[in-house]
Protein backbone atom coordinates (compact mmCIF):
# COMPACT_ATOMS: atom_id res chain seq x y z
CA UNK A 1 0.00 0.00 0.00
CA UNK A 2 1.14 3.49 -0.79
CA UNK A 3 1.15 4.83 2.73
CA UNK A 4 3.59 2.07 3.62
CA UNK A 5 5.91 2.67 1.04
CA UNK A 6 8.08 5.45 2.53
CA UNK A 7 8.60 4.00 5.75
CA UNK A 8 9.06 0.28 4.28
CA UNK A 9 11.98 1.87 2.00
CA UNK A 10 13.66 3.57 4.85
CA UNK A 11 13.67 0.42 7.14
CA UNK A 12 15.22 -2.00 4.61
CA UNK A 13 17.87 0.67 3.79
CA UNK A 14 18.25 1.47 7.64
CA UNK A 15 18.64 -2.47 7.99
CA UNK A 16 21.70 -2.82 5.85
CA UNK A 17 23.28 0.17 7.00
CA UNK A 18 23.05 -0.77 10.65
CA UNK A 19 23.85 -4.25 9.90
CA UNK A 20 20.65 -5.19 11.28
CA UNK A 21 17.54 -8.12 11.12
CA UNK A 22 14.26 -7.52 12.21
CA UNK A 23 12.49 -10.65 13.92
CA UNK A 24 8.90 -10.16 14.07
CA UNK A 25 6.41 -12.46 15.89
CA UNK A 26 3.34 -14.00 14.10
CA UNK A 27 0.77 -11.73 15.93
CA UNK A 28 2.84 -8.09 14.19
CA UNK A 29 0.85 -6.97 11.71
CA UNK A 30 0.96 -7.75 7.90
CA UNK A 31 2.86 -4.61 6.87
CA UNK A 32 5.66 -5.61 9.06
CA UNK A 33 5.26 -9.76 8.61
CA UNK A 34 5.47 -9.71 5.25
CA UNK A 35 6.87 -6.79 4.17
CA UNK A 36 9.89 -5.65 6.60
CA UNK A 37 10.82 -8.57 8.62
CA UNK A 38 13.49 -11.01 7.90
CA UNK A 39 12.28 -13.90 10.09
CA UNK A 40 9.22 -14.87 11.36
CA UNK A 41 7.95 -17.01 13.98
CA UNK A 42 6.61 -18.02 17.50
CA UNK A 43 8.36 -17.16 20.62
CA UNK A 44 10.61 -20.39 20.08
CA UNK A 45 11.40 -19.81 17.00
CA UNK A 46 12.45 -15.91 17.69
CA UNK A 47 14.66 -17.39 20.80
CA UNK A 48 16.51 -20.06 18.18
CA UNK A 49 16.77 -17.44 15.32
CA UNK A 50 17.72 -14.47 18.30
CA UNK A 51 20.64 -17.40 19.83
CA UNK A 52 22.01 -18.13 15.87
CA UNK A 53 21.80 -14.45 13.90
CA UNK A 54 25.21 -13.29 13.09
CA UNK A 55 23.42 -9.32 12.39
CA UNK A 56 25.25 -6.60 14.91
CA UNK A 57 21.50 -5.32 15.45
CA UNK A 58 18.67 -7.04 16.70
CA UNK A 59 15.24 -5.53 15.73
CA UNK A 60 12.61 -7.13 17.58
CA UNK A 61 9.08 -6.04 16.57
CA UNK A 62 7.81 -7.83 19.28
CA UNK A 63 6.91 -6.95 23.17
CA UNK A 64 9.80 -6.54 25.60
CA UNK A 65 10.07 -9.90 27.22
CA UNK A 66 10.85 -10.99 23.48
CA UNK A 67 13.61 -8.58 23.32
CA UNK A 68 14.93 -9.28 26.77
CA UNK A 69 15.24 -13.23 25.44
CA UNK A 70 17.17 -11.87 22.19
CA UNK A 71 19.32 -9.84 24.73
CA UNK A 72 20.08 -12.59 27.00
CA UNK A 73 21.38 -14.58 24.00
CA UNK A 74 23.33 -11.82 22.88
CA UNK A 75 24.56 -9.73 25.58
CA UNK A 76 27.17 -7.45 23.77
CA UNK A 77 24.87 -7.04 20.99
CA UNK A 78 21.96 -4.17 20.53
CA UNK A 79 18.80 -5.18 20.88
CA UNK A 80 16.21 -2.49 20.04
CA UNK A 81 12.89 -2.70 20.88
CA UNK A 82 11.10 -0.31 19.01
CA UNK A 83 8.19 1.17 21.68
CA UNK A 84 9.31 0.28 25.24
CA UNK A 85 5.67 0.40 26.35
CA UNK A 86 4.79 -3.26 24.43
CA UNK A 87 5.27 -4.99 27.76
CA UNK A 88 2.78 -8.14 28.06
CA UNK A 89 0.39 -8.60 31.42
CA UNK A 90 1.49 -12.09 32.02
CA UNK A 91 5.13 -10.66 32.46
CA UNK A 92 3.87 -8.07 34.84
CA UNK A 93 2.01 -10.40 36.75
CA UNK A 94 4.92 -12.14 38.89
CA UNK A 95 8.17 -10.64 40.30
CA UNK A 96 11.56 -12.17 41.27
CA UNK A 97 10.26 -11.93 44.51
CA UNK A 98 7.28 -13.77 44.13
CA UNK A 99 8.91 -16.57 42.36
CA UNK A 100 11.72 -16.76 45.47
CA UNK A 101 8.37 -17.21 47.95
CA UNK A 102 7.29 -20.21 45.55
CA UNK A 103 10.48 -21.65 45.91
CA UNK A 104 10.65 -20.89 50.02
CA UNK A 105 6.83 -23.04 49.96
CA UNK A 106 7.85 -25.64 47.74
CA UNK A 107 11.33 -26.60 48.10
CA UNK A 108 13.51 -29.18 45.93
CA UNK A 109 10.15 -28.57 43.13
CA UNK A 110 11.77 -27.49 39.59
CA UNK A 111 10.10 -24.05 38.67
CA UNK A 112 9.23 -23.59 34.83
CA UNK A 113 9.00 -20.53 33.45
CA UNK A 114 6.77 -19.37 30.85
CA UNK A 115 9.06 -17.05 28.33
CA UNK A 116 6.59 -14.46 28.76
CA UNK A 117 8.66 -13.19 31.86
CA UNK A 118 11.01 -10.39 32.43
CA UNK A 119 14.79 -11.40 32.89
CA UNK A 120 14.38 -10.99 36.55
CA UNK A 121 11.77 -14.08 36.57
CA UNK A 122 14.32 -15.87 34.36
CA UNK A 123 16.75 -15.65 36.48
CA UNK A 124 15.11 -17.41 39.33
CA UNK A 125 14.25 -19.77 36.86
CA UNK A 126 15.32 -23.85 36.20
CA UNK A 127 13.82 -24.10 32.95
CA UNK A 128 12.17 -21.66 30.23
CA UNK A 129 9.63 -23.57 28.33
CA UNK A 130 7.23 -21.12 24.85
CA UNK A 131 3.65 -22.58 24.27
CA UNK A 132 5.99 -24.20 21.86
CA UNK A 133 7.21 -26.78 23.89
CA UNK A 134 5.56 -26.59 27.07
CA UNK A 135 4.43 -29.75 27.14
CA UNK A 136 8.16 -31.52 25.70
CA UNK A 137 10.14 -29.18 28.68
CA UNK A 138 7.37 -30.26 31.23
CA UNK A 139 8.13 -33.83 30.34
CA UNK A 140 11.57 -33.58 30.40
CA UNK A 141 11.96 -32.11 33.47
CA UNK A 142 9.91 -34.52 35.35
CA UNK A 143 11.97 -37.49 34.02
CA UNK A 144 15.32 -35.76 34.53
CA UNK A 145 14.18 -34.75 38.00
CA UNK A 146 12.43 -37.73 38.71
CA UNK A 147 9.36 -35.32 40.16
CA UNK A 148 5.57 -35.75 39.56
CA UNK A 149 4.65 -31.73 40.66
CA UNK A 150 6.81 -29.15 39.39
CA UNK A 151 5.82 -25.02 39.79
CA UNK A 152 4.44 -23.77 36.41
CA UNK A 153 4.44 -19.62 36.15
CA UNK A 154 3.12 -16.84 35.58
CA UNK A 155 0.27 -18.26 33.12
CA UNK A 156 -2.33 -20.57 35.00
CA UNK A 157 -3.95 -21.47 32.46
CA UNK A 158 -1.26 -22.73 30.09
CA UNK A 159 -0.02 -24.75 33.49
CA UNK A 160 -3.74 -26.35 33.57
CA UNK A 161 -3.67 -27.28 29.46
CA UNK A 162 -0.44 -28.79 30.16
CA UNK A 163 -1.64 -30.68 33.19
CA UNK A 164 -4.59 -31.78 31.31
CA UNK A 165 -2.41 -33.55 28.39
CA UNK A 166 0.44 -34.64 31.01
CA UNK A 167 -1.02 -35.53 33.89
CA UNK A 168 2.09 -33.83 35.62
CA UNK A 169 0.59 -31.67 39.10
CA UNK A 170 1.29 -27.95 38.55
CA UNK A 171 1.39 -25.50 41.38
CA UNK A 172 0.33 -22.52 39.41
CA UNK A 173 0.88 -18.53 39.52
CA UNK A 174 -2.90 -16.53 38.66
CA UNK A 175 -1.17 -14.53 35.68
CA UNK A 176 -3.75 -14.65 32.48
CA UNK A 177 -2.64 -12.97 29.08
CA UNK A 178 -5.03 -9.91 28.78
CA UNK A 179 -6.06 -11.12 25.24
CA UNK A 180 -6.50 -14.63 25.54
CA UNK A 181 -8.38 -15.03 28.86
CA UNK A 182 -11.23 -13.02 27.13
CA UNK A 183 -12.49 -15.57 25.02
CA UNK A 184 -15.57 -18.37 26.22
CA UNK A 185 -16.77 -21.75 25.60
CA UNK A 186 -20.02 -20.27 24.78
CA UNK A 187 -18.66 -18.07 21.82
CA UNK A 188 -16.64 -20.65 20.33
CA UNK A 189 -19.50 -22.94 20.42
CA UNK A 190 -22.15 -20.26 18.91
CA UNK A 191 -19.44 -19.80 15.84
CA UNK A 192 -19.16 -23.49 15.17
CA UNK A 193 -23.38 -23.33 14.79
CA UNK A 194 -22.69 -20.38 12.55
CA UNK A 195 -19.90 -21.82 10.43
CA UNK A 196 -20.58 -25.60 10.05
CA UNK A 197 -17.76 -27.52 9.47
CA UNK A 198 -15.00 -24.78 10.85
CA UNK A 199 -11.83 -26.10 12.26
CA UNK A 200 -11.19 -24.33 15.82
CA UNK A 201 -7.55 -23.70 16.41
CA UNK A 202 -7.25 -22.85 20.35
CA UNK A 203 -3.99 -21.21 21.65
CA UNK A 204 -2.73 -22.71 24.99
CA UNK A 205 -3.23 -19.45 26.70
CA UNK A 206 -6.87 -19.58 26.29
CA UNK A 207 -8.86 -21.17 29.45
CA UNK A 208 -8.93 -24.85 29.44
CA UNK A 209 -12.83 -24.68 29.09
CA UNK A 210 -11.74 -23.03 25.97
CA UNK A 211 -9.09 -25.38 24.42
CA UNK A 212 -11.22 -28.29 25.02
CA UNK A 213 -14.06 -26.64 22.30
CA UNK A 214 -10.76 -26.79 20.23
CA UNK A 215 -10.05 -29.14 17.41
CA UNK A 216 -6.16 -28.28 17.79
CA UNK A 217 -4.26 -26.08 20.46
CA UNK A 218 -0.74 -24.58 19.89
CA UNK A 219 1.51 -22.07 19.58
CA UNK A 220 1.10 -19.76 17.08
CA UNK A 221 3.90 -21.69 14.33
CA UNK A 222 1.77 -24.95 15.58
CA UNK A 223 -1.37 -23.12 14.23
CA UNK A 224 0.11 -21.85 11.13
CA UNK A 225 1.82 -25.94 10.69
CA UNK A 226 -1.84 -27.10 11.13
CA UNK A 227 -3.16 -24.71 8.17
CA UNK A 228 -0.51 -25.08 6.22
CA UNK A 229 -0.39 -28.90 6.31
CA UNK A 230 -4.46 -29.59 6.66
CA UNK A 231 -6.01 -26.85 4.10
CA UNK A 232 -9.04 -26.30 6.22
CA UNK A 233 -11.96 -24.65 4.20
CA UNK A 234 -12.46 -22.34 7.50
CA UNK A 235 -10.65 -21.84 10.05
CA UNK A 236 -11.08 -20.12 13.83
CA UNK A 237 -8.05 -19.01 15.38
CA UNK A 238 -8.47 -18.43 18.96
CA UNK A 239 -6.07 -16.10 19.63
CA UNK A 240 -4.62 -12.22 18.44
CA UNK A 241 -6.29 -10.71 15.36
CA UNK A 242 -2.68 -10.28 13.08
CA UNK A 243 -2.71 -14.08 13.42
CA UNK A 244 -5.66 -14.64 11.21
CA UNK A 245 -4.57 -11.38 8.77
CA UNK A 246 -1.28 -13.05 8.40
CA UNK A 247 -1.83 -16.02 7.41
CA UNK A 248 -5.32 -15.00 4.95
CA UNK A 249 -2.40 -13.82 2.91
CA UNK A 250 -0.20 -17.04 2.80
CA UNK A 251 -3.31 -19.54 2.45
CA UNK A 252 -6.10 -17.61 0.37
CA UNK A 253 -7.92 -20.84 0.15
CA UNK A 254 -8.80 -20.67 3.48
CA UNK A 255 -12.02 -18.22 5.08
CA UNK A 256 -10.44 -16.69 8.67
CA UNK A 257 -13.55 -16.51 10.55
CA UNK A 258 -13.56 -13.82 13.39
CA UNK A 259 -13.95 -13.51 16.54
CA UNK A 260 -10.48 -12.02 17.38
CA UNK A 261 -8.77 -10.00 20.53
CA UNK A 262 -5.97 -7.62 20.22
CA UNK A 263 -3.06 -7.26 21.70
CA UNK A 264 -2.43 -3.58 22.73
CA UNK A 265 1.24 -4.14 23.35
CA UNK A 266 2.05 -5.98 20.24
CA UNK A 267 -0.01 -3.35 18.17
CA UNK A 268 2.63 -0.27 19.85
CA UNK A 269 5.12 -1.88 16.95
CA UNK A 270 4.27 0.04 13.93
CA UNK A 271 6.03 0.75 10.89
CA UNK A 272 7.28 4.40 11.94
CA UNK A 273 8.52 3.21 15.61
CA UNK A 274 10.33 0.36 13.78
CA UNK A 275 11.66 3.21 11.36
CA UNK A 276 12.70 5.83 14.43
CA UNK A 277 14.45 2.59 16.46
CA UNK A 278 16.94 2.24 13.78
CA UNK A 279 17.30 5.76 13.04
CA UNK A 280 17.93 6.73 16.39
CA UNK A 281 19.14 3.00 17.91
CA UNK A 282 16.85 2.91 20.52
CA UNK A 283 15.32 2.08 22.74
CA UNK A 284 18.55 -0.44 23.42
CA UNK A 285 17.35 -3.30 26.29
CA UNK A 286 19.39 -3.46 28.78
CA UNK A 287 20.04 -6.15 31.39
CA UNK A 288 21.30 -5.68 34.87
CA UNK A 289 24.75 -7.84 34.59
CA UNK A 290 24.36 -9.52 37.67
CA UNK A 291 21.16 -11.02 35.98
CA UNK A 292 22.59 -12.16 32.58
CA UNK A 293 24.02 -15.52 33.79
CA UNK A 294 21.37 -17.37 35.63
CA UNK A 295 18.39 -15.86 33.08
CA UNK A 296 20.18 -17.13 30.16
CA UNK A 297 20.66 -20.24 31.62
CA UNK A 298 16.87 -21.40 31.89
CA UNK A 299 16.19 -19.79 28.07
CA UNK A 300 19.73 -22.35 27.18
CA UNK A 301 18.05 -25.38 29.25
CA UNK A 302 15.06 -24.62 27.17
CA UNK A 303 16.84 -24.38 23.78
CA UNK A 304 18.28 -27.88 24.33
CA UNK A 305 15.49 -29.77 24.87
CA UNK A 306 14.56 -30.62 21.51
P1 LIG B 1 3.64 -18.06 20.75
O1 LIG B 1 3.83 -17.30 19.47
O2 LIG B 1 4.95 -18.57 21.26
O3 LIG B 1 2.61 -19.11 20.59
O4 LIG B 1 3.17 -17.04 21.87
C1 LIG B 1 2.04 -16.32 21.84
C2 LIG B 1 2.10 -15.07 22.58
O5 LIG B 1 1.18 -14.67 23.22
C3 LIG B 1 3.26 -14.25 22.51
O6 LIG B 1 2.95 -13.05 23.02
FE1 LIG C 1 1.32 -10.96 26.40
FE2 LIG C 1 -1.00 -11.95 25.61
FE3 LIG C 1 -0.02 -9.84 24.36
FE4 LIG C 1 1.16 -12.23 24.05
S1 LIG C 1 -0.88 -11.66 23.40
S2 LIG C 1 2.18 -10.26 24.45
S3 LIG C 1 0.83 -13.13 26.08
S4 LIG C 1 -0.64 -9.91 26.52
Amino acid sequence: EERFAADIEAILRLKCERNAVILAHNYQTPEIFHCVSDMRGDSLALAREAQDTEASVIVMAGVEFMAETAKLMNPGKTVLIPDDRAGCSLADSITAENVRALKAAHPGVPVITYVNSSAAVKAETDVCCTSGNARKVVETVAREWGVDRVIMIPDEFLARNVRNETGIEMITWPGHCEVHEKFTPQEIRQYRRMHPGVVVLAHPECPPEVVAEADYSGSTAGMMQFVAEKRPGKALLVTECSMSDNLAALFPATQFVRPCNLCPHMKRITLPAIRNALETMTRAVEIPDALIPAARRSVERMLDIR
